[in-house]
This record gives C-alpha cells, sequence and structure tokens, in this order.
C-alpha cells in the first residue's frame, strides 16, 4: 500500500503510513480554488474547518458555523481535490445533541458534499456517535487538545494538557476514540512530549497543530502559513509566504494605475 503520485488517498493508505514512518502532511481549504492548489501541491488530507467561520466568514470563534454554510465550502472545495482526502469538519452542536443528530449530520456531508471523512472535536462523550458514524461507513477523524468548539468553556486559546491529570485524561480520551474507530486524531496546543507519548501508544496516526514533532502529521490553517490571517499570529505557525501585504501592494497599484487612466493600456484594449 505504498503511497505514489497519483493514486487517491485513502483511510487504509493513510494509516499505514504511520508503521512506514512517513509524515502526513494536511492543510486547510475552504473553496475550489485553495483546494486545488493543495491537492495538486500535494497535500495528503485536506480539512475544510470550521476555522472558515474566521478566516472567512470574519467570525471571532468557530461556534456560529452553520451546517448550510459549512456543507457550502465543502462543495465549493471538494470540485478542486481529485487526490487528497477530503475530510469536513462537523459544526457545533450538528453532533453533540445525540447520536441520531450526528448521522444524519454526517451523513449530509458524504451525500451533498461527497467528503471522504467528517472531524469531530472531543473524547469519552462523543465515542457512542464516532462508533455509530464508523459502523455506518463514515471515516472520522478525532480532535482532542485545544477544542475550538469548546472555547467558551476553555476560556481561551491557551496550551492544553499541561498537568499531568489533564495529559492522563488527554491519552485516556485518545484511546476510547481509538476503540471507538477513528483513523486519525488531531492533537492542538498541548506539550510536544504529551503529544509524544499519546502518538506511541496509539496504533493511528495522530496529526499535530501546535503539538510538536513527534506527531505523525501536522496541520496547519492555510491562510495562516501563506500569512494571510494577520490578525493574530499563533506561535505553532510557520509563515511560508507573506501573502496580505503582497495582496495590498498588488491592490494599491491596481488602484493608482485605474486612477492615473494608465490601466487598460493598448494591450489591454480591444
Ligand atoms: O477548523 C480547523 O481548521 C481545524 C484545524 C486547525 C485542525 O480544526
Amino acid at each position: 500500500m505504498k503511497s505514489d503520485a497519483t493514486s487517491p488517498v485513502t483511510i487504509p493508505s493513510l494509516i499505514a503510513r504511520k508503521s512506514r514512518g512517513e509524515k502526513i502532511v494536511a492543510l486547510t481549504a475552504y473553496d475550489y480554488i485553495m483546494a486545488l492548489l493543495l491537492d495538486e501541491a500535494g497535500v495528503d488530507v485536506i480539512l475544510v474547518g470550521d476555522s472558515a467561520a474566521m478566516v472567512c466568514g470574519g467570525r471571532e470563534s468557530t461556534l456560529p458555523l452553520t451546517m448550510e454554510e459549512s456543507l457550502y465550502h465543502c462543495r465549493m472545495a471538494r470540485r478542486g481535490v481529485n487526490k487528497a482526502l477530503l475530510v469536513a469538519d462537523l459544526p457545533f452542536l450538528s453532533y453533540q445533541v445525540s447520536t441520531g443528530d450526528a448521522m444524519r449530520n454526517a451523513g449530509r456531508f458524504f451525500k451533498e458534499a461527497e467528503v471522504g471523512a467528517v472531524k469531530l472535536e472531543g473524547g469519552a462523550p462523543i465515542a457512542a456517535a464516532v462508533k455509530s458514524l464508523v459502523q455506518a461507513g463514515m471515516p472520522v477523524m478525532g480532535h482532542l487538545g485545544l477544542t475550538p468548539q469548546s472555547i467558551r468553556k476553555l476560556g481561551g486559546y491557551t496550551v492544553q494538557a499541561r498537568d499531568r491529570i489533564a495529559a492522563e485524561q488527554l491519552l485516556e480520551d485518545a484511546l476510547i476514540l481509538q476503540d471507538a474507530g477513528v483513523f486519525a486524531l488531531v492533537l492542538e496546543k498541548i506539550p510536544r512530549e504529551v503529544a509524544k507519548k499519546v502518538t506511541a501508544r496509539l496504533d493511528i496516526p495522530t496529526i499535530g497543530i501546535g503539538a510538536g514533532p513527534d506527531c505523525d502529521g501536522q496541520i496547519l490553517v492555510t491562510y495562516d502559513m501563506l500569512g494571510l490571517f494577520e490578525a493574530f499570529n499563533p506561535k505553532f505557525v510557520r509563515q511560508y509566504a507573506h501573502l496580505a501585504p503582497t495582496i495590498r501592494q498588488a491592490v494599491s497599484q491596481y488602484r493608482e494605475d485605474v486612477r492615473s487612466g494608465s490601466f487598460p493600456g493598448d494591450d489591454e484594449s480591444f
């Protein structure tokens, strides 16, 4: 099951990477053009994160994102993806109330946006929902540590699992999720030693964001790593480009050219 440049990324092929020590490369996308670019660049997992609420919607948290908004983002991203595994974040309150809700709402992402998997936040309390989804043939990615849908309870975007009890609780939740059937687990903003221990104990791959180098893969919000989202810049983000200033500069130049009458020129006219 060696991954090659042309075959689509599947759940078994992702899990198999862990034993081969091949790191999983994941990023977020919320529309066609970004998904297309990430797919062409060889990203393994494209997550339509509920971070869309913040980076696309200008909201102050991920909580307001609705099912319809999320499905719209997923349908756009779907059209750009040929090879990567497309994963949809289930929005806040679309899966926490009952397993029936979780099934119906997750099912919409598979039927209406043709995603390859869904991601749910939380540990033991969502294990029953995870089990039902997986039994129904819907692959689930877990998410522990800093879970942004619980931001009201957590009180801020701070590092989680810092003390021994919290770290043990996280490991227990990770094992419960693995038993429930998740195929991979996102670990967000936790000490690297905790992530290392969890990664060593699990058979499924861990995908870190602010969780150090020992996870089986890494994910970042694309708008952060491209330097597009400037509202805040977390320590764990490495910026591979600075697109916000580049865009401002290009748009200013366009503004000057229109105002001075130098655009459009002869070459740009019929
Ligand atoms: O919503 C999101 O973008 C995420 C990733 C940061 C893991 O959940």
